[in-house]
């Protein structure tokens, strides 16, 4: 009903603007009141386990799959864990293996989702220690594991997955920075920068979510697309994919998320003027690496949506379209860029009149294989 919508047209419309808020649940007791400090609970029970860890890999599901490569980033740069993140689909029939000291991290909204289910029961038999970052208390899949964190960001209603994606990036991060101070794999300046930082993501959004007006315009320019491609390396080539999943599942446009130095080994002889291209360019250690990427887009005529670092404006002279995010930690982008990308998928859908809640052929939690 329009009560439950809080006043906006679409749950997922709510659930973007809440972010703040679920953010602010998300960290609320795990990071000590002076704000020096972060534990995860299931970490801190858990040490050994962590400490001992061979390797660690993902299993998960659609947007949850794609927080599980940033996991893989944050984990394997801040705790010198090797991580493999795989698709519980692929990895329930393929016999992999598993060994006794490796940690499997399994992220599902739902916690009911039928492929990862069956990859947590198999990992079960293999002795490995089971986590779970899940939304829904007490689901299968959070009943189902050793251990682990809830997102603790509230119901969410629209199929298009938004704050439950940034809730399980923000344990993940958690996560990263508990087992890298644990296994004194971080330098205590990053240790304290990202923590500062963490705590800024709520204020980060509010105002990014300003944007909402402007990005409102550029989706009028392009609803009538018929194809899109998504590009990010480093920490933002998930964020790329989940771009495109979001404009997919919602507008019915096709769209692809491609890691940005990848275009050159095929899909860029797909650009000419008739593809938008939105290209995350924030202020990283691969911006410069990305900025030649964009030129290859736009020495073939395709029309760039670049998303900057405020500030930035030489991105701007060579690109059609520019939206500006705020200054973070490179490993938090991740946090502040998929905003703008869900309210440009959001607006794009409402433009051709979409059913945004709920797609056609999509169920909010896929509970068959
Ligand atoms: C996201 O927008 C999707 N609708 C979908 O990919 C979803 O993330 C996937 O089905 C996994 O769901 P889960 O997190 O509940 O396990």
């Amino acid at each position: 009903s329009q009560l439950e919508k809080g006043g906006f047209p679409h749950f997922m419309l709510k659930e973007i603007y809440e972010q703040p808020r679920t953010i602010i649940d998300c960290i609320r007791g795990r990071i000590n009141p002076e704000g020096t400090d972060v534990i995860l609970s299931g970490v801190r029970d858990h040490q050994d386990k962590f400490l001992k860890a061979g390797r660690i890999i993902i299993v998960a599901c659609g947007t949850s799959w794609h927080a599980g490569l940033i996991g893989e980033h944050l984990i394997e740069e801040l705790c010198r864990i090797p991580v493999e993140v795989e698709y519980a689909s692929e990895f329930r029939y393929r016999n992999p293996v598993i060994r006794p000291n490796d940690i499997v991290i399994t992220l599902s909204q739902s916690g009911e989702t039928a492929d990862t289910l069956a990859a947590v029961e198999l990992a079960r038999n293999s002795g490995a220690f089971i986590y779970g970052i899940c939304n829904v208390i007490g689901s299968s899949i959070a009943r189902a594991t050793d251990s682990g964190s809830y997102i603790h960001v509230g119901p969410e209603i629209g199929v298009a997955s938004t704050k439950a994606f940034t809730g399980q990036v923000t344990v993940l991060i958690m996560l990263a920075l508990s087992v890298a101070k644990l296994k004194k794999s971080i330098s205590p300046e990053l240790y304290t920068t990202m923590l500062h930082d963490l705590q800024q993501i709520p204020q980060l959004m509010e105002r990014v979510l300003k944007l909402d007006t402007e990005i409102c315009d550029l989706a009028k320019i392009f609803t009538y697309a018929h194809n899109f491609i998504y590009l990010g390396r480093g920490y933002n080539y998930p964020v790329a994919l989940e771009g495109a999943l979001k404009l997919k599942e919602i507008s019915y446009i096709h769209a692809e998320g491609y890691p940005a130095a990848e275009m050159k080994h095929g899909p860029i002889a797909l650009i000419d003027s008739e593809m938008p291209v939105v290209a995350i360019a924030t202020a990283d250690s691969v911006y410069e690496k990305t900025i030649s990427n964009i030129q290859e887009i736009k020495a073939r005529r395709g029309k760039v949506i670049a998303i900057v670092t405020e500030g930035n404006e030489d991105v701007r002279k060579m690109v059609d379209y520019v939206i500006e995010i705020p200054r973070v930690d490179e490993r938090l982008i991740p946090l502040v860029v998929s905003l703008p990308l869900q309210m440009l998928a959001y607006h794009i859908a409402v433009n051709k009149n979409r059913d945004v809640d709920r797609p056609r052929n999509l169920a909010k939690s896929v509970t068959v294989e």
